[in-house]
């Protein structure tokens, strides 16, 4: 099965997809990206990816003529193209050529470019067994809610983690608040209760948090957008992260401390199992 990329208007193999020197991605990260899954060849919840999408662009003033259905049908006809059930699109947007400077070209056309690549079930095995996690203290920019494209924090964070023999890192303020993951969000369960840190600046609004909560609701349980403390995450009952890529991932430890029984717990396997029945095989 080939893997595609898409460029400025054009399918191709992905091996072949390039983009110029002087894109501004390239020169400055000055770009923004979504990351949409398929479940069995159908691309999920692309209306709020390309929703929140539209959200970054305007957040950083990059004004694209094409639309959402535009947008809509070159990811269905990547995934199509690619033949793959389960696959990963990733759609970047940046500002588009120009001699490098800092200021923004009035007449650069934004780069599109799209890949879709098959989704690895060896990463989804591996987060069934959960997960270890640090905590780190926030060191990315102040506006979180833009899926920007440059991803150093998030990169050496992980690297962070990896060294110390974890599989991800949280942020967290000065203040002890929990804001999200290196590449998704927090939740956490207290006495039963669903709890997730609240809309802001300071995370992004993933796709996948708001499906979980609208699951965990129909499956009965509280759920509550509100803050979360790390000294919250260590006395949980149950911690996962959400994402496209790996769904829900339960946390078993955090800075070496046992979360709960140290295994995935029954009410973070009741949420997945909901979301499943309500988004997956619906
Ligand atoms: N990341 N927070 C951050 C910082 C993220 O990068 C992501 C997703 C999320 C979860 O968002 P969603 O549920 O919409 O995927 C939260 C994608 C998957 C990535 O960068 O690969």
């Amino acid at each position: 099965m080939p893997e595609i990329a898409y460029v400025n208007g054009e399918f191709l193999p992905l091996e072949r997809a390039t983009v110029r020197v002087e894109d501004r991605g390239f020169q400055f990260a000055d770009g923004i990206y979504e990351v949409v899954r398929t479940y069995g060849g159908k691309p999920f919840a692309t209306d709020a990816h390309l929703a929140r999408l539209f959200r970054s662009l305007e957040a950083i003033e990059i004004k694209v003529s094409a639309t959402a259905e535009q947008l809509t049908s070159i990811i269905e006809e990547g995934v199509k193209r690619s033949g793959f059930a389960e696959a990963i699109v990733y759609l970047q947007i940046t500002r588009g050529c120009a001699p490098r400077h800092r200021g923004m070209p009035k007449d650069a056309k934004p780069t599109i470019v799209m890949t879709v690549r098959e989704l690895p079930v060896r990463a989804m095995k591996l987060t069934a067994n959960g997960i270890a996690v640090i905590t780190l203290p926030e060191f990315r920019w102040a506006r979180c809610d833009v899926k920007s494209i440059a991803l150093l924090p998030s990169v050496l964070a992980y690297q962070a983690a990896k060294k110390a023999g974890a599989s991800d890192a949280i942020f967290v303020q000065e203040d002890e608040t929990v804001n999200e993951a290196t590449a998704g969000n927090v939740f956490l369960v207290s006495r039963g209760r669903l709890r997730t840190p609240p809309k802001s600046t300071h995370i992004l609004a993933g796709v996948t948090r708001d499906k979980l909560l609208e699951a965990g609701r129909a499956a009965g349980i509280e759920a509550a957008e509100e803050r979360i403390s790390k000294s919250d995450l260590y006395a949980a009952e149950e911690i996962f992260l959400t994402s496209t890529t790996s769904e829900v991932a339960p946390v078993v430890t955090v800075d070496g401390k046992q979360i709960g029984t140290g295994k995935p717990g029954p009410v973070s396997a009741r949420i997945y199992e909901q979301f499943a029945r309500m988004f997956i095989r619906a």
